[in-house]
């Protein structure tokens, strides 16, 4: 074989396989839970299916007063909707938007079985004490941080049990460091509870006592501060919280969506050379990007009004949940719905786009991306095609919840995102 030839092969299989890649570049990416539906080992009994398990007392989690048929284990009603990584461990909640949920805050391990079964977090009594929790978030300091609605959130019978809370564990010793119920006075109604959707976490790099959080408030339009050392919490409002009409109706599954969910998702940047951070944010139902500085944020002192900045539009069908910034290739990911994808922009481009790359896109394994998180230099992402659970059906023999991660790297190589 000539030099030559030998060039030309490699160059002609080179060319195959980006066009490949790009065709569904979902080969970036490692799956490594799938479930059809989900099970739990609860104190070593195990909810396999709606018949498969002990009924008793000690299984009924909070409606008593409901029938048989719904006080118990209603497998199919289990949506996994928020999940964070922590060394071998990986935390899936299941917020309580339905009867028949046994627990809503789980951790499964890494490198066991690909369906494992849902364990309560920190053990089975947590199972009775958190009531709904939607995406948790582990901070540099060994915590992990959830918000508690306090909500069941079952259509027709919503019940506020207990007052939304923010409620750490230490991750070290898997015991609660504090439980922060919040104030009246950071919530607008009885729908505010239910929009309590995500935290995001902005410790001081020096002390581990000095933590603010930002809690979304995505159906009342809201962002909630906690001050981790004055033990208090304040509530922002701003017109960029609230949804955007004009990207409404996007469509997920074949299905349309017509939610009007505000703020979604707040993610932190480095450090400024101030001490400050930015934080970028966004409704789901919008195609722009805003931020702020968090000085701005953690002064109850300060408005924000005049300090935010539209940073720019993403373009077309690009509304996304979940962000996060990636601070060695200062990119921000997106858990993009509208196309099921996930989506990056390099923060220093401008926001335009031209400038927003799709980093890996798959019409059956990133259907509805519920959640995403960065650990390291690796993406995470839970895909649980909720659409489908709202509006149609989801097949229960089939896999329906994902759990893949990703190289950073790799994600952004070939995209308008990566370095040159
Ligand atoms: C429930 O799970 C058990 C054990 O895996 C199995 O034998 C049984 O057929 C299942 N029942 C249903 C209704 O799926
Ligand atoms: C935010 O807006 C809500 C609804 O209009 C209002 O009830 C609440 O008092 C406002 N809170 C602040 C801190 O501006
Ligand atoms: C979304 O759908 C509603 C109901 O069909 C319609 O009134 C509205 O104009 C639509 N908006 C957009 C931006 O498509
Ligand atoms: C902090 O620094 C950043 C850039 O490094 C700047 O955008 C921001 O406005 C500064 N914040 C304040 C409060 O001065
Ligand atoms: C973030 O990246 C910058 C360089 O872009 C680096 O100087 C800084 O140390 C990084 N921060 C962390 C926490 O790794």
């Amino acid at each position: 074989m000539s030099p030559a030839f030998k060039m030309n092969a490699r160059v002609f299989v080179l060319l195959l396989f980006s066009s490949l890649t790009f065709a569904t570049n979902f080969n970036k990416i490692t799956k490594v839970f799938s479930w059809k539906q989900i099970s739990y080992d609860i104190k070593g009994v195990l909810y396999l299916n709606d018949t498969q398990y002990e009924r008793s007392e000690s299984s009924i989690y909070f409606d008593q007063e409901l029938d048989d048929s719904e006080k118990y284990f209603i497998q199919y009603n289990n949506v996994p909707i928020g999940f964070e990584v922590y060394g071998d461990r990986v935390f899936v909640t299941v917020p309580r938007r339905r009867h028949g949920i046994p627990s809503t805050l789980n951790y499964v391990q890494l490198g066991g079985p690909s369906s494992p079964t849902l364990k309560p977090y920190p053990n089975p009594r947590w199972s009775k004490l958190l009531v709904s929790t939607y995406r948790p978030r582990v901070d540099s300091c060994d915590r992990l941080w959830v918000v508690d609605t306090g909500l069941l959130e079952v259509p027709d019978a919503r019940k506020q049990l207990k007052p939304p809370a923010i409620i750490v564990f230490d991750l070290k010793t898997n015991k609660q460091i504090f439980r922060y119920n919040l104030k009246d006075t950071d919530l607008v109604n009885e729908r505010t509870a239910g929009g309590l959707t995500s935290i995001t976490v902005d410790v001081d790099p020096k002390s581990c006592a000095d933590a603010y959080a930002y809690i979304n408030d995505l159906a009342t339009n809201g962002l909630i501060v906690f001050s981790m050392r004055e033990r208090d919490s304040w509530r922002i409002n701003h017109s960029s919280f609230n949804h955007d009409a004009k990207a409404l109706n996007f469509s997920v599954a074949g299905n349309v969506i017509n939610w009007k969910d505000g703020i979604f998702s707040i993610a932190l940047s480095d450090l400024n050379s101030n001490g400050t951070r930015t934080a970028f944010y966004h409704p789901l139902v919008s195609t722009q990007e805003f931020s702020v500085d968090t000085a701005f944020l953690k002064d109850k002192s300060k408005s924000i009004e005049g300090n935010v900045k539209i940073l720019g539009n993403r373009g077309p069908l690009t509304q996304s949940g979940s962000h996060v910034y990636h601070n060695g290739t200062r990119t921000l990911l997106y858990a993009n719905v509208a196309q099921d994808a996930i989506l990056c922009w390099n923060v220093d481009k401008e926001l335009k786009p031209e400038n927003v790359g799709i980093a890996a896109q798959d019409h059956k394994q990133l259907v509805y991306i519920s959640d995403l998180k960065v650990s390291g230099d690796d993406v995470w992402v839970l895909v649980n095609q909720i659409p489908r659970f709202v509006y149609s059906s989801l097949n229960p023999g089939e896999n329906n919840y994902f759990i893949h991660r990703a190289k950073i790297e790799d994600l952004i190589k070939g995209t308008v995102c990566e370095k040159k």
